[in-house]
């Protein structure tokens, strides 16, 4: 299978594992990227078993709302069973960067909100040490060049994402040559940095299960 097809692959996994779960009520957290984009597409067919769903982007919500399904305002729902998203990387503690696609801080949000967290992700995904793809971090605009100084004390080469302005009106810095050995104190010490709005590092509140897409079939790993 080429990695398009380990997409879909994972994205009918993570319907086939929420659908026994979801009723009349439900509202499904959906994340962002191409990934999630196929859970996207194989959620519409049981669009039927639910309520409707929370987007982490406004890609995500047009998307979800082509397909017929109605996109809640996360401030009106007070839970969410499920938050299901890609990753950039993943480890074997289930820790994520993410944030390729820019939409980190939403994403976060979401999943703060969710009680299970499914990632959905093709094997070239995962890692033994988080920090080969370059680690996003949404700031403040006119704080763009105060905290890029800070991360490189950090150790890290920070490099300004042209062009790209988040839902959030953010700016997107993507940070290099991280070998990143403590996600959860790294993540704390990025946030704490003033005009960092958040971070890609999603190790706080890791994934609960990794949908994992490999030539051998779709593998469960969980906490
Ligand atoms: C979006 O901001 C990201 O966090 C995505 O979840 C991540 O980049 C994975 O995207 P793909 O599924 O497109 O690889």
């Amino acid at each position: 299978m080429n990695q398009d097809e380990l997409k879909r692959a994972v994205g009918q996994a993570a319907v086939d594992y929420i659908k026994p779960k979801l009723d009349d009520n439900s509202i499904v957290g959906v994340g962002t990227g191409s990934t999630a984009n196929c859970f996207i597409d194989a959620l519409a067919e049981i669009k039927h078993l639910f309520d409707g769903a929370v987007a982490s982007s406004e890609a995500s919500a047009e998307r979800l709302r082509s397909h017929g399904i109605h996109v809640y305002d996360l401030n009106g729902v007070p839970s969410l069973d499920f938050y299901i998203d890609g990753a950039d990387e993943i480890n074997d503690r289930l820790e994520m960067i993410k944030g390729g696609g820019a939409a980190l801080t939403r994403e976060k949000i979401v999943a703060a909100v969710a009680k299970t967290f499914i990632c959905v992700a093709d094997e070239s995904k995962q890692v033994d040490l988080l920090g080969a793809f370059p680690l996003p971090v949404e700031v403040v605009p006119m704080a763009r060049s105060h905290v890029a100084r800070e991360l490189v004390k950090l150790g890290g080469d920070p490099v300004y994402r042209e062009g790209v302005v988040t839902d959030n009106g953010g700016h997107i810095i993507d940070v290099h040559n991280m070998r990143i050995q403590s996600p959860i104190t790294l993540e704390a010490e990025i946030n704490q940095i003033t005009g960092v709005i958040t971070n890609g590092l999603f190790a706080q509140r890791a994934a609960d299960v990794l949908l994992l897409g490999t030539q051998d079939g779709v593998k469960t790993l969980s906490q």
